[in-house]
């Protein structure tokens, strides 16, 4: 029985275009969860405007972030996805729980100083107040599990703070959830930046799921290997990590051990291994790419998800939202 399911719930930000680090160190494991969870992901539209956004762009990217997922395996029939802003619930909790938040506890955000730093020009009140809306995103759903990576790990534990405060007061209203670290999933960092993870801020380093082919060869014919003359393809994260980057991607993708992939490549140096991993990503992201095309091209199917998904979400989150209005005193028709 799907119910009887624990309940597991993330948001992702359509700012950025995927990447082959999102897709071997989440997404690919994402569609297996559904044999353990009662799945909700959605995209967090309302999230992105706390920086500025070009509008066409951010309508591109909602429409085609659902194809990719849908094409990297997530299937829409036994996981509900949804646009945040589909669903009013989550601004209308946001805005009850900015009022259980205290000015202190959004100050001491660590991606609120980031961001702040980041963008000295528009410092708004929603960057301040995003971890607020998080919490109401979560909370809506009373899920068990809101797998999410390090940088989000601060605004899960505000998030279970202010379950446990409204709660309290109140009553049992909410589930106090639980951040999900998953166990699978490799760390891929930059082709040109091997130090960091790879990230759309290093464009020729980062292999986006949707480019050609040819690009992708490109970007990997000039991935930094290491500065030491020995042109071996050996596994050394601290001496050779542009190296140890590109057998972790080569070994998520085929499976093969390091050792095996080391065996393989002896005596062949890296101008024979960097196109090797290059054509072992294409081979994966083709057939993404290709359907995921296939289905941008089909809106009226990419938009009937989103439709089923935001009535299935609005039901469940509109249950949660009443049960707030009603403990808090708002009156009731
Ligand atoms: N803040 C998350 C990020 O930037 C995105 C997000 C918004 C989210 N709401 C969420 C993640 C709720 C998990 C649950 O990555």
């Amino acid at each position: 029985m799907e119910s009887e399911k624990k309940i597991m719930l993330s948001g992702i930000q359509p700012s950025g275009d995927l990447h082959l680090g999102n897709y071997l160190g989440a997404i690919k494991n994402w569609a297996d969860r559904v044999n353990d969870f009662d799945c909700y992901y959605f995209m967090a539209d309302l999230h992105t405007i706390t920086v500025r956004q070009d509008p066409k762009e951010l309508r591109r990217r909602s429409i085609e972030m659902l194809a990719l997922y849908i094409a990297c395996g997530l299937d829409p029939k036994k996981n509900t996805l949804f646009l945040q802003s589909h669903v009013p619930a989550h601004a209308q909790l946001g805005w009850v729980l900015d009022c259980y938040t205290m000015f202190g506890e959004l100050s001491r955000m660590t991606q609120f100083k980031d961001k702040s730093a980041k963008h000295k020009d528009n410092i708004n009140a929603g960057l301040f107040t995003y971890p607020s809306l998080m919490a109401a995103d979560i909370l809506l759903y009373q899920p068990h599990y809101v797998p999410v990576g390090e940088d989000q790990k601060q605004h899960v534990e505000l998030t279970r703070d202010l379950a446990i405060r409204f709660n309290n007061i109140y009553g049992d209203v909410f589930r106090v959830p639980e951040p999900y670290i998953s166990k699978v999933g490799a760390r891929i960092y930059g082709l040109t930046t091997p130090g960091q993870k790879m990230s759309k801020s290093e464009p020729n380093g980062c292999v986006f799921l949707m480019d050609d082919p040819n690009v992708i060869m490109k970007k990997f014919k000039r991935a930094v290997t290491d500065s030491d003359t020995e042109n071996c393809v050996h596994f050394d994260k601290v001496n050779k990590p542009g190296v140890a980057n590109l057998m972790s991607i080569y070994s998520t993708i085929t499976g093969k051990s390091l050792e095996d992939i080391e065996k393989e490549f002896e005596g062949q140096g890296y101008g024979v291994f960097k196109p090797a991993v290059g054509d072992a990503v294409v081979q994966t992201l083709t057939p993404i790419r290709e359907e995921a095309n296939r289905l941008i091209a089909d809106k009226e199917y990419l938009n009937s998800i989103y439709k089923e998904g935001a009535e299935k979400a609005s039901y469940i989150a509109n249950k949660t939202l009443r049960k707030v209005y009603k403990k808090i005193g708002f009156y009731q028709l």
